[in-house]
Formats: structure tokens, C-alpha cells, sequence
């Protein structure tokens, strides 16, 4: 069964084609991730998915619905989240709290009785507390429940970011760039994350320019260059094929001094 299916997918910005004729389909349950060069198009396909940017052509279907131009909240209550390449986090709130604002869609459900602190609001205030706090302990942060987002760790903070998208209980989670200016032992903690959220059942799309944490957390990879698909398929047919070495792998490879300059 597949989660997300994309069609012919477009959207440009002036002069600039970031994404072009795009079509691709993500099985339900899996690790997906999503590469390519910087400026490939993989955050503004993220802001096509979620619905903070409409295509200019083509067609998004999630859960088998077609969700083209819907509002990311009703995308949201659909189980759809995702994260920030850069970090959406409230320094001066306490981590429980930073988790509990992603819980506001079950929060918020009745407006009324929230007006008037009726005992069930309190309640339920409470247990989103609750689990709110069970969730830091499932990503790792349980010894940061009260502590301010402002003292945490980087590393601490992109696990958090990721809690709070699992507060809305989403049922695709995608996460721009989970390593980014992380150290290994942090990137190992996101790897062990990301296996932990999928076997929750949360289908998960990563974009990650780590090509270590993407090739050893994959199932499936989707390779862009200049908004188009240069490849797809299962991490050693994208490890092993020559447009993607060319296009990507190779510079990453070469940055990373594990291919020799060439000689002469
Ligand atoms: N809001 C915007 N306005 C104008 N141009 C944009 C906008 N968002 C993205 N672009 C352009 O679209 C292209 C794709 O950008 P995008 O951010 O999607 O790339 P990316 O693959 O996420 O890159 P990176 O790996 O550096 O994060 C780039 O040329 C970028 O400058
Ligand atoms: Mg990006």
C-alpha cells in the first residue's frame, strides 16, 4: 500500500524550476529518504507535501485521497508532520511544553469548554502533560522533561523537534535534515530515532545530506537533481548507480576524503 503518491508534481519561483514534472510513489511503513545536491528542490517538495506551498501543476495524494492545495492543518489532522531544516523551537518554554503545542489539535478540540476550565479541559490538560512526557522518554530526552529548550544541547533539540511532531500522532512523519550540525554521537541517537519511530508503524521520509545515516536507516531512496528524479530504488542499486555517484555521491564522497584526488 502506498502513504504518499505525487504526480507530475511542479513549482517554480521566478526563473527558478525547483521542482519539475515529479512523480514518485512512498510505500506505507517504510524509511524513505530523500537526496540531491543543495538547491535540489528536497525542502520545497517537503512545503508541496505539507501544503504550505501550492504546485503549479500536478496532483498529491496522501492515504489514497488527493489532498492537492489543502491547508497544512487539515493536512495535519489527516497525520501528516514534519519538522524544519532549521530548528522551530521555544527557547524560554520548557521541553514538555515545546511537546505539548504539537498535541494542540487534540487539545484545542472543543473550544468551549476550554473557555469556562470545565473539569474535563483540566483533565485533559493533564494528560497531555502526561504524554507529552512519555514521548521525551521515547526519544531519549526523559531527563530534560522541565528543563527550558534554551539550555538544552543542540544535539537534544533536534531529538525534541521530532517529539513534537509525534505528539500530533502522525501517520507520515517527513524531517528535513534530523543531522544536520550534529555530531556522531548525536547523529547515531537520530538513526536509532528514526528506527524507533518506524517500528511505531509511523511511515518516515528523511532528507539528509548524512549519506552514512541515510544508506545504513533506508529502505528506499529517491535521488533529485534540479527538481527532477534521477533515481529511485532500494540503497544499493542508489549506491552503486552512475548518475547518482556523478551527480552526488561522488562529491560527497570526495568532501569526505574517502575517494582519492585524481592524479596528475
Ligand atoms: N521561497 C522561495 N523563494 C524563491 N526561491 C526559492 C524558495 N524556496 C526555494 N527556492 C529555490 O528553489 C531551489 C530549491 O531549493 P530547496 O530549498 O528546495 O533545495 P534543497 O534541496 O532543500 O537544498 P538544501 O540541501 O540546501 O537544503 C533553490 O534554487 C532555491 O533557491
Ligand atoms: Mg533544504
Amino acid at each position: 500500500m502506498t502513504i504518499l503518491d505525487v504526480e507530475d508534481l511542479a513549482k517554480g519561483f521566478g526563473g527558478i524550476r525547483a521542482i519539475q514534472g515529479l512523480s514518485f510513489s512512498l510505500r506505507a511503513g517504510a524509511i524513505h529518504s530523500i537526496i540531491g545536491p543543495n538547491g535540489a528542490g528536497k525542502t520545497t517538495l517537503f512545503n508541496l507535501i505539507t501544503g504550505l506551498y501550492a504546485p503549479d501543476q500536478g496532483r498529491i495524494a496522501f492515504l489514497g485521497e488527493t489532498v492537492t492545495g489543502l491547508p497544512p492543518h487539515h493536512l495535519a489532522a489527516m497525520g501528516l508532520q514534519r519538522t524544519f531544516q532549521n530548528l522551530q523551537i521555544f527557547e524560554t518554554m520548557t521541553a514538555v511544553e515545546n511537546v505539548m503545542v504539537g498535541r494542540h489539535l487534540h487539545i484545542l478540540r472543543g473550544l468551549l469548554p476550554s473557555l469556562f476550565r470545565l473539569p474535563s479541559i483540566v483533565r485533559s490538560d493533564r494528560d497531555a502533560r502526561e504524554r507529552a512526557r512519555r514521548l521525551l522518554e521515547f526519544v531519549g530526552l526523559g531527563a530534560y522533561v522541565e528543563t527550558p529548550a534554551g539550555a538544552m544541547p543542540y544535539g537534544a533539540l533536534k531529538r525534541l523537534e521530532i517529539a513534537r511532531a509525534l505528539a500530533a500522532e502522525p501517520k507520515l512523519l517527513l524531517l528535513d535534515e534530523p543531522a544536520a550540525g550534529c555530531n556522531a554521537a548525536e547523529t547515531q541517537e537520530i538513526d536509532t530515532l528514526i528506527q524507533r519511530v518506524a517500528a511505531a508503524g509511523v511511515t518516515v521520509v528523511l532528507v539528509e545530506h548524512d549519506m552514512s545515516l541515510v544508506m545504513g536507516v533506508s529502505d528506499h531512496i529517491l535521488v533529485l537533481d534540479h527538481g527532477q528524479k534521477l533515481a529511485e530504488g532500494p540503497v544499493d542499486e542508489i549506491r552503486a548507480n552512475p548518475a547518482v555517484i556523478e551527480a552526488y555521491l561522488g562529491t560527497r564522497a570526495a568532501e569526505a576524503g574517502a575517494v582519492p584526488a585524481p592524479v596528475g
